[in-house]
């Protein structure tokens, strides 16, 4: 585990305000509290989003990415909700723009996973239109899924690179979001953590299908024309966010929030 991780203080709930979680080794703490919860009844995944933005709302930093706006406190969290999932659904716009490559779970958090009964690979779903993969995710020992659309004009290529299993096909013009998922479920990849960007986790949110959102509040202003974590020309009709929990290290907040229908 890296040594530079920051201990964490709780501050919600309540009654373990006060607490400080150092780093441990397998961190069972951080386990307790960021368990993936369940596919509820009717659900073929359950999808806890993780994004970070600035104290002004932008999920984006003055570099157009969200690497100088995060810091090692979100870092620690966010190993952890990768290690309690099945699949990392990503947009090709952040996989891009982050420069994302198959995923590893860390070491210390590998007996964990086994012990839950999770395979030990951690797997990876990229949602695009276009088709066009980053570098780092082509010619890979581990090729991710594709969730693409059926006039997407590079589809026999895809096939051809990654394996017909490994490209999903729903939609039309836009991959309709829910019949991913269950096929994602039909592999068995049923928690499903999505990593953004705001361009998919909106059209998630607008689907109806995000079960929680654990956003960073990084503690920085930026103005800009930075995108916002879930935006769009339209207003959404309203979701509740219990907080479940609200963690504190370096001026960042780590809340993991419920979301529910506010009707
Ligand atoms: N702060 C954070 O936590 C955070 C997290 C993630 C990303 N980001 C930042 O957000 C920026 C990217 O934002 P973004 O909104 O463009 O990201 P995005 O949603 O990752 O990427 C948009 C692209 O993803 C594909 N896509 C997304 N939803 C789709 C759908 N329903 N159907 C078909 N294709 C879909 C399309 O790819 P094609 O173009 O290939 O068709 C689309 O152009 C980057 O700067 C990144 O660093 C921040």
């Amino acid at each position: 585990m890296p040594r530079e991780l920051p201990p964490l203080d709780v501050l919600l709930p309540l009654d373990r305000s006060g607490t400080r979680l150092a780093p441990e080794h397998g961190e069972p703490a951080l386990h307790d509290l960021y368990a993936h919860p369940a596919p509820a009844a009717g659900r073929t995944a359950a999808v806890r989003a993780n994004m970070i933005a600035t104290v002004d709302g932008s999920a984006q930093g003055p570099d157009g990415r969200s690497r100088s706006i995060n810091g090692p406190a979100d870092w620690r969290v966010f190993r952890v909700m990768r290690a309690v999932a099945d699949v990392v659904l990503v947009g090709a716009g952040t996989a891009r723009a982050e420069g994302y490559t198959p995923l590893a779970v860390p070491a210390d958090l590998r007996a964990a996973r086994a012990a839950r009964g999770q395979a030990p690979e951690l797997e990876l779903a990229l949602v695009t239109a276009s088709g066009a993969l980053p570098e780092g995710l082509r010619g890979t020992h581990r090729p991710p899924y594709v969730v693409t659309v059926p006039g997407n004009p590079r589809l026999a290529d895809l096939r051809a690179e990654l394996g017909d299993d490994r490209v999903l096909v729903a939609g039309d013009e836009a991959v309709d979001l829910a019949a991913a998922l269950a096929a994602l479920g039909d592999r068995g990849l049923t928690r499903v953590l999505a990593e953004g960007g705001p361009r998919l986790l909106t059209d998630l949110v607008r689907a109806g299908l995000v079960d929680e959102l654990c956003l960073t509040t990084s503690p920085l202003v930026v103005g800009g024309p930075g995108l916002r974590a879930v935006q769009g020309p339209e207003w959404l009709e309203p979701l509740t966010a219990r907080p479940a929990h609200l963690l504190h290290a370096d001026g960042m907040l780590l809340g993991r929030w419920v979301l529910g229908s506010a009707g």
